[in-house]
């Protein structure tokens, strides 16, 4: 089986990362957006710490995500206006840096309060940073503002996958469900 993407497609590793990438981001910015208008407590305490075990985890897998990117060289764009084409490579490159600066930003904002990052209790990496209240206070603007942008590029991305899939059907979803007999 190919698993690097073919020129009419993207193959399983790409598909793979990109629906696991596609739920743990729906998650965490709803996790995200959930426990920060809670009142300070226990409820928050454990959504936060929860929000934070996922985080930790996605760190290699989006880190993997861009060096496959970079590596399994992605199909050739499907047939559309150039405009639009432009515009598609343009959300996907700000969807994944708006992801990199949610990780960075989250990371930071823990280790300038002198806080760990980790999961629950299996794992703990503690700050290497000095504590600064100005950074913390900027790496959690940061993170609120890519957060919003975040949620804007993703639906922006939708709408556009669902009018190519509604005008295009399998042939447009197969690149990224995969499309038997093509890897
Ligand atoms: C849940 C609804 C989603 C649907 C239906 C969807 C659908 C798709 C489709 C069909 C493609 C292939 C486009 C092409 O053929 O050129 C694609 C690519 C892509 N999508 Fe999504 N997507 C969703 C969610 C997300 C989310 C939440 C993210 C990121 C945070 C994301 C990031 C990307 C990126 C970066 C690409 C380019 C290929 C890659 O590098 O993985 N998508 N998406
Ligand atoms: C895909 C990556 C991530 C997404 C989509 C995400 C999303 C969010 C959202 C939407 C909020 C609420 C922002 C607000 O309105 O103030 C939030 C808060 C927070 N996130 Fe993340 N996050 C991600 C990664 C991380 C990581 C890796 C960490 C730490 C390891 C982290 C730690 C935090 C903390 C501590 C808060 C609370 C900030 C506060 O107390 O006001 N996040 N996140």
């Amino acid at each position: 089986m190919r698993l690097r993407d073919s020129p009419s497609a993207f193959g399983p590793v790409s598909r793979f990362n990109h629906w696991l990438g596609a739920l743990l981001v729906l998650a965490m910015l709803a996790l995200g957006l959930y426990f920060s208008s809670l009142p300070p407590g226990a409820e928050r305490s454990y959504w936060r710490t929860l929000h934070i075990a996922i985080g930790t985890l996605s760190l290699p897998l989006v880190a993997f995500r861009i060096v496959w990117r970079c590596a399994a060289s992605a199909p050739l764009a499907p047939p559309h206006p150039r405009i639009e084409r432009v515009m598609a490579r343009g959300v996907h490159l700000s969807m994944l840096m708006a992801l990199v600066a949610m990780l960075t930003s989250g990371v930071l904002m823990q280790w300038f309060a002198r806080r760990p990052i980790g999961v629950f209790d299996l794992l703990r990496i503690a700050s290497p940073l000095t504590e600064s209240d100005i950074w913390h206070e900027r790496m959690a603007q940061l993170h609120a503002i890519a957060a919003w942008c975040l949620i804007g590029l993703i639906a922006l991305h939708v709408v556009g996958a669902l009018k190519h899939g509604l005008q295009e059907g399998r042939a447009f979803w197969g690149r990224m469900l995969g499309q038997p007999g093509k890897q």
